[in-house]
């Protein structure tokens, strides 16, 4: 979910978000995060000896408390970790929190379905910035959905039917994450370096996955996370292999819906209403006109003002001109901004136009749940997105950095990317994703553009449209919205198997 604060309804979502976000303030007195190097040692003796005792085993850990993993390497990340049987009772699942000092990060961990020992390992995030991964987990491709007032249910076309599974709430103040002074992280720069320590404590500690193929995937605003979260696995390898760790073995990123590229997305918001994209044009002739006269002027104002220089009041000015021009027309239509085959049901700063979401939230804030699930008491009231994470990462412009020069990066290192798109969403759209992938200079550029889209297939009919060569692939999902596995939960598992099966769709 692209969190509503891009969508210019800012003053909204704070309002009906922040009741649970009871301290805001950075405070002053927390140090700002950065791995310690001090302790790092080089040389030829493994890092491990003598040091660090593995736990080796999830099997050895306990349900109802917590055990705490440290590792040399990270003075100052630890995970608590725990056996949480719910959601998916055919395989082992465990909660738990990567404490980075005052900071702590709430993550889902499901084994495979098929065989755990063996099976890929998949990292998942939502985006906003500021929506919660139990969004992912309990509406689109989890092993269970909590989409009625009666909890959840087993579902079976779950990513984890292949795969073993973490969905992350990130960053700090997402979800059941949180710090203990309430200060929060506002870019995704920051964000990643936990990730990554995160990642590194989880392989070092459970052998049994050590050197397993790992799959960073996200969606929405996980198109600008996960290019930069993938990096910082990528380049932390290096650190590794030098302390004598087991590097990750990073081997793609999946991004659904993503908001890979602010400059080709917001020109392509008027391609979606006035040209027949997806579904038959819907905006007015007049305010078409005038969107696509906008949009020279929104590109270059941004570039200048909040990209090539910073000029805090300009930018603003640039974002609130291409905001009114190119999104505003959209919200008059009363649409759902996530599926433009329908109407947004409820209020959008309530509901996010899915009123299922409530259930979601409602499951998360019962007291024997969140006992199961080892939730911190200080969490409060469960919300879907964070007011005031999405306006720190508007505040930092994080938005208008380069991502998909990280995606290039990672293609040049022979990690593959997937960016798989639900062709009726509005806001992180298939054109605008399309675009980018085009755009992309990198060595396979020339071979990737020569592909023309075609067709690719479950059960004898077309699914969507696709192209890919030399480890990127760009696929469309018909019918479906900017959460893929809700729409279309058959053809989403079949996307992600072929993926993780390294064949084409
Ligand atoms: C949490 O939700 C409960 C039940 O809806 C409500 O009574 C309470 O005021 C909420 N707490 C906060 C801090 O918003
Ligand atoms: C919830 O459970 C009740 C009692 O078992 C049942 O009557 C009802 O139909 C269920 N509701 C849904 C939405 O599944
Ligand atoms: C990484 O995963 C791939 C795919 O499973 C596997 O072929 C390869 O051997 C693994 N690499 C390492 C270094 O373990």
């Amino acid at each position: 979910m692209l969190s509503l604060s891009l969508l210019g309804l800012l003053a909204f979502v704070v309002a009906s978000n922040a009741a649970s976000q009871s301290q805001s303030v950075l405070s002053p007195n927390v140090p700002r995060y950065g791995r310690e190097k001090q302790n790092v040692r080089t040389g030829t003796t493994p890092y491990d000896d003598g040091l660090f005792t593995p736990m080796e085993h999830l099997g050895v850990l306990s349900e109802t408390q917590f055990t705490t993993l440290q590792h040399p390497f990270f003075p100052k990340h630890s995970v608590r970790i725990k056996k949480s049987a719910f959601c998916d009772d055919t395989v082992n699942s465990y909660t738990g929190y990567i404490d980075i000092e005052a900071r702590h990060l709430f993550f889902y961990f499901f084994e495979s379905r098929n065989d755990p020992a063996k099976d890929d390992v998949i990292f998942w995030t939502n985006g906003g910035p500021g929506c919660s991964s139990s969004l992912g987990l309990f509406m689109e491709l989890g092993p269970c959905r909590a989409l009625t007032a009666n909890g959840t249910t087993f579902h079976p076309e779950s990513w984890n039917s292949n795969a073993n599974i973490f969905f992350v709430d990130q960053p700090i103040g997402v979800g059941f994450s949180y710090a203990d002074y309430g200060e929060f992280v506002s870019t995704t720069d920051e964000a990643a370096k936990d990730i990554a320590a995160f990642v590194s404590i989880f392989f070092e500690h459970f052998t049994q996955f050590k050197g397993r193929a790992f799959h960073m995937a996200g969606e929405s605003y996980g198109g600008r996370y996960i290019p930069e979260f993938a990096s910082h696995v990528y380049d932390q390898n290096v650190e590794l292999v030098e302390a004598g760790l087991t590097p990750i073995n990073l081997t793609s990123v999946m991004i659904g819906n993503g908001m890979t590229d602010y400059f080709t997305m917001w020109p392509s918001y008027v391609d979606m209403q006035c040209s027949p994209a997806s579904v038959f044009p819907f905006q007015s002739i007049s305010s078409c006109v005038r969107m696509k006269q906008a949009i020279p002027r929104c590109q270059k104002w941004t570039k200048e003002s909040c990209v090539d220089t910073f000029d805090a009041m300009n930018c603003q000015a640039a974002r609130d001109f291409c905001d009114q021009e190119l999104q505003e027309p959209f919200f008059d239509t009363g649409k759902n901004p996530y599926d433009i085959s329908k109407d947004c049901e409820g209020d959008i700063g309530d509901t996010l136009c899915y009123p299922v979401t409530k259930f979601i939230s409602q499951y998360l804030d019962q007291v024997d749940v969140r006992e199961t699930l080892g939730v911190d008491p200080s969490v409060g009231n469960f919300s879907s997105c964070s007011g005031p994470v999405g306006s720190a990462f508007t505040a930092a412009l994080d938005i208008y950095h380069e991502t998909y020069t990280h995606v290039a990066q990672l293609l040049e290192r022979d990690v593959r990317a997937l960016i798989y798109v639900g062709d009726y969403d509005w806001i992180c759209n298939w054109v605008g994703n399309e675009r980018w992938t085009l755009n992309l200079e990198w060595s396979g550029k020339e071979d990737f553009v020569a592909q023309e889209l075609r067709d690719w297939e479950v059960d004898g009919k077309s699914a969507g449209k696709t192209r890919s060569a030399s480890g990127l692939t760009f696929a469309t999902i018909h019918g479906a919205g900017h959460m893929v596995p809700y729409d279309k939960p058959q053809e989403a598992l079949q996307l992600v198997n072929r993926w993780l099966a390294g064949g084409d769709l």
